[in-house]
This record gives structure tokens, C-alpha cells and sequence, in this order.
């Protein structure tokens, strides 16, 4: 009985939260977007933007330019005047508006190609340093990146790593100079996949601000002859819909308040087979007639286009020329057709442009980007989306004064009343509980232990994930049966196979070949531990190698602490984790403890010490406290180590009693005296 008054309890809270959480997100701005693309073959007027109809402009393209002088991946511009006009304008006819320049990230050949391989490191800082001053020069608000189509889950997992980077950097960016925190979006597929890659969902839900879900292009002339449904919100027969692809984001856990819904302000023409077969699905010869073929007779064809596709104002154009009136709209897909003679072209009117916003507004996305403002003829599908809007919102921004005063009022009670409501709903489980175990004190313990000890072993896994142990069918099944296409090169103890795990992580597997000489004892240690209290290959190692580990060893841990973006807290420095290569240089490895810091976090705590007992630092032992000054420590019992060559884990001293510190404490004491009492004497 009890334990079901306590079920409904929660579950009432829950619904509360929920309705906080949806107030909330109203009042979260909802989002008018669209982008303005400039270039050579389309130079469209800056004066036709009415900015009063959008939240946000995106201006298009930024260039990713290699410079193999300076070896820098940086942002560029080439249209320095226009860029300028364009910032000016539109904020001159809205000042709240928002501009986003967005970085054209299409070009997968050179200098993307770098900014996604994985050990180009510099590249990416400067990229990204670059993309803020741009931004900040030319007064934009934020960033875009744009058609990006990584092609192999590495280059997904580097574009993660990109995003969070870049999140870093503008978050420190708008610190150290006190401005508002520029903006970070990108245009996406309209699923989160290309193929079967998935884009880095975690990496763009905690870096992006919002993402432009491209919801179009679903079919085109070139490579389908019948009439369709090129952006269609719905088709119950297909994948290729609109509302699939959000569902999929979705689905895929990136949150709706993040999507911000594309919509097209184009269309695609087709020839028809017959002019009496102007359906959807109808057949069709491929796109429709072609303006450089036509040359001077195209005066004489309707819709005219030299790609198939075709702007909305052009469409209307030559609705209103060739007095083609009777364009249907269709509310199974929602879209929009129209023919003139064999011309037909599939597109989004005014209802259909109606129709998506609304449902963006209902499943709880986060606005809607045209594609491209440019497109539009006189502002009327811009005014449409815009009056979507407001209709849905029941006026607010009409009414200002009275119904968002109303609302905001609405708001506060709920602010108020939820804590409120959550505390008295707290006394009463608390009540509850106390009854519960009063009356079966026994049987309470037992229900209490079982969901307890499955939290702490829980957290046990999170923290010791030091060694994860697999399967040789693992192995086997993530390089393909060790395939010759995986081989990425040859070591003493074999080869070396790319492969990757089911949970699509990237790994190189070391087998060792049953011809090597060498055995279990190479392929698991060729680290410094290997060489240092070895009395025979510690000769390997003389001064001057020792001092060079050292030296790089230290390189290492500046990267860590001060040069890579993030701070990282390795936790588990130690000899075995330093691997030499065959000449000597030291490279830190196993980061399976380490931890991420932003610039400014000086330390953190943790209930489970993890780490090797010997490296790790007192403070840490006793009250879990880490920070930067934890891999000191443990690079300080590292150093001992390479100048003893002694273990730290074993006793030392005449009587065997000390571990490696207290014996190098007690033998500098020792030293110390002795030549204090030499001066004496
Ligand atoms: C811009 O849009 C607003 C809002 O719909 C409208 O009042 C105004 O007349 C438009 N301006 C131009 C130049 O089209
Ligand atoms: C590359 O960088 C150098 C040094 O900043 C500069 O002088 C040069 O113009 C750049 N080259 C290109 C192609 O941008
Ligand atoms: C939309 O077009 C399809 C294909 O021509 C047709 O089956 C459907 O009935 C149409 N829907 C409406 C509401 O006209
Ligand atoms: C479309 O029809 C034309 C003419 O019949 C034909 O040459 C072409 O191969 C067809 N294209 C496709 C994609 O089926
Ligand atoms: C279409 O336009 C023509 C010419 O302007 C007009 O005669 C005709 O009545 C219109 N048809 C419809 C259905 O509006
Ligand atoms: C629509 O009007 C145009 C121009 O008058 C004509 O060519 C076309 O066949 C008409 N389409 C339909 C579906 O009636």
C-alpha cells in the first residue's frame, strides 16, 4: 500500500517537473532563421532582406583555406565588402536580429580532409582561433558549419572532437573578453546519419547551440524520372520524409529544443511524359527544359532551370507568366505542384511552408531556417512562417503588453508552486518511509540494499575502468578475421590490425606472430618499468637517455596541464604507462583514468581513489582531493625511480622497512648531516 502511494507521489512530481520543463522551454526564443548565401553566380540583393521576419540571418561561406607556408588551416573570406554591407544592413532594420557566419565545409579534398584527420591537432587550433576572429571582426554572433559529410567513423569521432574544441574556445573567448558567448551551430543531414555513420550525437548536444536539420532534396530529376515528393513532411511509403528524419534525431537522443527545422524556398522541375499526367508520381523524361539548351527559345518554356532545381521566386515568376493559377497543394505529403504543358514542378507554397512550421512548433523543436532567404518572393513565405509563429503562440507577439505580461505571470506561479509542491511531497515520502519501517523494519533493509549496492557497483565500474578485458571472437570480429585490408603495419612481435568494436570505437590490435622470437613478456611490456629495474637493459638506459625520458616525459605532462585546451588529470602516472620507442623517446599512454578539466577548475574530489598505490599523493589517499598537483606528485616518485632504478612497491634500507621515498628522504637526511658534521669537524 505504502510503497504505491509513494509510486503515485513520484509520479505526480514528475509530471510537475515536466511542466516546468515545458514553461520553460517556451519561453526559450523561438527560433526564425534563414541563410543568405553570396556568390559569384548568385549575388542577390541585400535590400530585398526584410530582417524584421527573421531572429537569426546566416550568412554563407566562410572558405577553409590550408596554407602550406605557415602549414595553418584557417578561415577565410573573400567577400570583405559584402559581408560588411550585409551586417549592417540587416541589423540596421532589426537590431535584436542575430548573424551566424557560416563555414562551407563542403570541400572534403585538402585542407577538410586535414581538419579531420585525427592527429592534426595544430590544425584544428588554429582553424577554430581563426573562425572566432573572423567572426568577431566582422561583428557576427556566431558560427555555422556547413555540409559537412564525414566519410569513416574516425573522421566522425575527430569532428566531435573539433566540436568540442571549438565549444572550449569560444566559451573562453567570451571570459577574457567580456562579450556575449558567440553562437555555435551546424547544418545536419536530415537524419543523424550519412550512410550508415552516425554523427557524434553527445559531442553536438553538449557543444552546439542548435543544429539546421536540411529536411529536403529527399528526391530529385537527375536520378529519379517520376514526379515527387522532394521535401515532403510525411510519406507513409518511404524513409524519405521529413518526419522520419527529425524522429530519428530524436530518437538518437539529440534533444527537440535543438533541432531547428529546414525548409526549402525551392523546387525541382520535371519534363512530363504527358501534359495530362501532371500527378505526383506521374511519369516523367528527367528535369525539365534546360536554360542553356534552349538558349533564346527559352522565353518560350515555362520553369526553366539548368540543374533541375528552381528558386521559389522564379517559380512564381512563371506562374504568374504563363497565368498558372491552379498549383495544387497535397496534405499527404504537404507540398505544393504545379504544371504547364510537360513542365512540372514539385515546391513549398505558402501552405505547406504553414503546415511544417506548425509542426516543428508542436513536437517542440526549436524554430525553423529557410533555405534561403534569397529564394523568397515578396517576402511571402518568410511572412508565412513568421505568422505561423505568432498564431501558435496565441498572439504574444502581437499583444505584448497583455498577454506575455500574463504569461510571465503564469510562469512565476508555477516557479513557486513546483519547489513547493516537490518539498511537501518529500515530507510525505519521508513520512511514509518512516512508517514503512517502523511496521517491517526487516523486510525494508532488504529492499533498501538491492538498489543501493547496484548504484555502487555502478559507479565502481565507471571509476576502475582501467583494463577492459576481450574476447579473442571480439578481436577477430572487429578486424574482420585479421584481414590484410586492416594491417597497419608490422612489429618485432607481429602485426598490427585497424579494427573497430561494436560500439563503433576505432582500435588497433597488436597479434603477436607465431614466428616472433619474442614472447608474452615484449607484448605486454615495453614500457620504462621494462628497462629500469632490468639490471641487464637498464645499461641500455644511461645518463643521458635517462635525462632525455625525463625531458619528454615532462613535454608530456605540459601538454596535459597547460597546451591542449582542456587540462587533463592523468591519475595513473607510473612507469609502466610511459612506452619508449626504439629510440628511447617516452610517450605517456593508458589515459583510462584521466580526467577532463576546463582551463579554470583547480580540483575536484572523488569517493573512489583510483590510481597505484606508491605514485599517489596523500592528500588524494586520505580525502580523495585531485588536481594537477596529483601527476606532480606522481611524477616525483617517478623521477626517483629513474635515477634509483628502484621500485617503489618494494622495501628498501638497511632493515628493509621503507618504501621508496621515506629511503630517499632518510638517505638525503643522512647525506644532509653528514656534511653539516664534516664541516664541523
Ligand atoms: C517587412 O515585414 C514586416 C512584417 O511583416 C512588414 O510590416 C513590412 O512591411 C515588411 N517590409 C518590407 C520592406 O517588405
Ligand atoms: C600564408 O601565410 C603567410 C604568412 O602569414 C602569408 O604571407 C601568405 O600570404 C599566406 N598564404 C596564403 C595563400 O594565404
Ligand atoms: C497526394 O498525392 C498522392 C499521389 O498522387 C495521392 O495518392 C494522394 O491522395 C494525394 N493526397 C491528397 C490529399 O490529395
Ligand atoms: C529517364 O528517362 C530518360 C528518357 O526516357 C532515360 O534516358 C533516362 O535514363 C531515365 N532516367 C532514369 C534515372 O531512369
Ligand atoms: C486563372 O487566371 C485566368 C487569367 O487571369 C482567369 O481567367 C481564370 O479564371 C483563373 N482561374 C482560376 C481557377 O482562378
Ligand atoms: C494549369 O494551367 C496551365 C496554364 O493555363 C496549363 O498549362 C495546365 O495544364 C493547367 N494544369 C492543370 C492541372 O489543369
Amino acid at each position: 500500500m505504502a510503497f504505491k502511494s509513494i509510486a503515485i507521489l513520484l509520479f505526480f512530481h514528475s509530471i510537475l517537473l515536466s511542466q516546468l520543463h515545458k514553461s520553460i522551454a517556451a519561453d526559450q526564443t523561438w527560433i526564425k532563421a534563414g541563410y543568405w548565401q553570396n556568390d559569384i553566380t548568385n549575388s542577390p540583393n541585400i535590400q530585398s532582406i526584410n530582417s524584421t521576419l527573421y531572429t537569426h540571418l546566416i550568412y554563407g561561406f566562410a572558405d577553409i583555406t590550408f596554407n602550406s607556408s605557415t602549414d595553418q588551416i584557417i578561415v577565410t573570406i573573400s567577400d570583405d565588402e559584402t559581408i560588411k554591407n550585409f551586417n549592417s544592413f540587416v541589423k540596421r532594420k532589426n537590431p535584436s536580429i542575430k548573424t551566424i557566419l557560416s563555414i562551407d565545409a563542403k570541400d572534403q579534398s585538402s585542407s577538410m580532409y586535414l581538419l579531420m584527420s585525427s592527429t592534426y591537432f595544430s590544425g584544428r587550433k588554429y582553424f577554430i582561433e581563426s573562425s572566432i576572429k573572423i567572426a568577431r571582426l566582422y561583428g557576427f554572433d556566431g558560427l555555422d558549419f556547413c555540409w559537412i559529410w564525414p566519410s569513416s567513423s574516425q573522421q566522425m569521432l575527430n569532428l566531435a572532437t573539433l566540436l568540442d574544441d571549438w565549444r572550449v574556445a569560444i566559451d573562453s573567448e567570451s571570459k577574457s573578453t567580456k562579450k556575449t558567448r558567440l553562437f555555435l551551430t551546424m547544418a545536419g543531414q536530415y537524419t543523424p546519419w550519412i550512410q550508415d555513420l552516425a554523427f557524434p550525437i553527445e559531442s553536438m548536444t553538449k557543444n552546439l547551440d542548435w543544429v539546421h536539420v536540411m529536411a529536403f532534396d529527399y528526391y530529385d530529376p537527375e536520378s529519379t524520372n517520376n514526379t515527387s515528393p522532394v521535401a515532403a513532411l510525411y510519406d507513409s511509403t518511404s524513409d524519405l520524409n521529413t518526419d522520419y528524419g527529425i524522429n530519428a534525431w530524436i530518437k538518437s537522443g539529440f534533444p527537440s529544443q535543438k533541432i531547428v527545422l529546414g525548409l526549402p524556398f525551392y523546387g525541382y522541375v520535371w519534363t512530363l511524359v504527358s501534359s495530362k499526367d501532371n500527378k505526383i508520381g506521374a511519369a516523367g523524361t528527367g528535369p525539365g527544359p534546360k536554360e542553356y539548351s534552349y538558349n533564346t527559345e527559352a522565353e518560350n518554356e515555362p520553369f526553366t532551370s539548368t540543374d533541375g532545381t528552381l528558386k521559389f521566386n522564379i517559380i512564381k515568376r512563371d506562374m504568374i507568366k504563363y497565368r498558372a493559377n491552379n498549383s495544387s497543394y497535397n496534405s499527404t505529403y504537404v507540398m505544393n505542384y504545379v504544371s504547364v504543358g510537360t513542365s512540372w514542378v514539385g515546391f513549398d507554397d505558402v501552405e505547406a511552408v504553414k503546415t511544417k512550421v506548425s509542426y516543428a512548433k508542436e513536437i517542440n523543436l526549436r524554430g525553423y531556417v529557410a533555405w534561403q532567404v534569397s529564394y523568397d518572393w515578396n517576402s511571402v513565405l518568410s511572412q508565412a512562417a513568421a505568422g505561423e509563429v505568432e498564431d501558435i503562440q496565441g498572439g504574444v507577439n502581437i499583444d505584448q503588453s497583455g498577454t506575455l505580461h500574463k504569461k510571465k505571470k503564469l510562469n512565476r506561479l508555477i516557479l513557486i508552486l513546483i519547489p513547493v509542491g516537490s518539498l511537501l511531497m518529500l515530507l510525505l515520502l519521508v513520512f511514509a518511509l518512516w512508517c514503512l519501517r517502523r511496521r517491517k523494519v526487516k523486510v525494508l533493509k532488504f529492499q533498501e540494499r538491492i538498489p543501493r549496492n547496484k548504484i555502487e557497483s555502478k559507479n565502481e565500474d565507471e571509476e576502475t575502468r582501467t583494463l577492459h578485458i576481450f574476447t579473442y571472437d571480439e578481436m577477430n570480429e572487429a578486424t574482420n578475421n585479421f584481414s590484410i585490408d586492416n594491417e597497419l603495419g608490422r612489429g618485432g612481435y607481429g602485426p598490427v590490425y585497424k579494427g573497430m568494436l561494436k560500439n563503433g570505437k576505432e582500435i588497433a590490435v597488436k597479434r603477436l606472430s607465431e614466428t616472433s622470437s619474442q614472447g608474452l613478456e615484449e607484448f605486454e611490456n615495453e614500457s620504462l618499468d621494462h628497462y629500469i629495474y632490468n639490471q641487464v637493459r637498464g645499461l641500455l638506459l644511461n645518463w643521458e637517455k635517462r635525462v632525455q625520458i625525463i625531458e619528454g616525459i615532462i613535454q608530456g605532462m605540459l601538454y596535459l596541464q597547460e597546451y591542449s585546451r582542456l587540462t587533463i588529470i592523468h591519475r595513473d602516472l607510473k612507469a609502466s604507462n610511459i612506452l619508449l620507442d626504439i629510440h628511447m623517446k617516452p610517450k605517456i599512454s593508458d589515459f583510462g583514468m584521466a580526467r577532463i578539466f576546463k582551463k579554470d577548475g583547480v580540483e575536484a574530489k572523488t569517493k573512489r581513489v583510483a590510481g597505484t598505490p606508491g605514485y599517489i599523493p596523500p592528500e588524494y589517499m586520505k580525502e580523495g582531493i585531485y588536481s594537477t598537483k596529483s601527476d606532480v606528485f606522481s611524477f616525483g616518485v617517478l623521477l626517483h625511480q629513474i635515477i634509483s632504478g628502484k621500485k617503489n612497491t618494494c622495501l628498501h634500507g638497511p632493515d628493509e622497512n621503507l618504501n621508496l621515498l621515506e629511503y630517499a628522504f632518510e638517505m638525503w637526511r643522512d647525506g644532509f648531516q653528514d656534511g653539516e658534521s664534516s664541516h664541523e669537524v
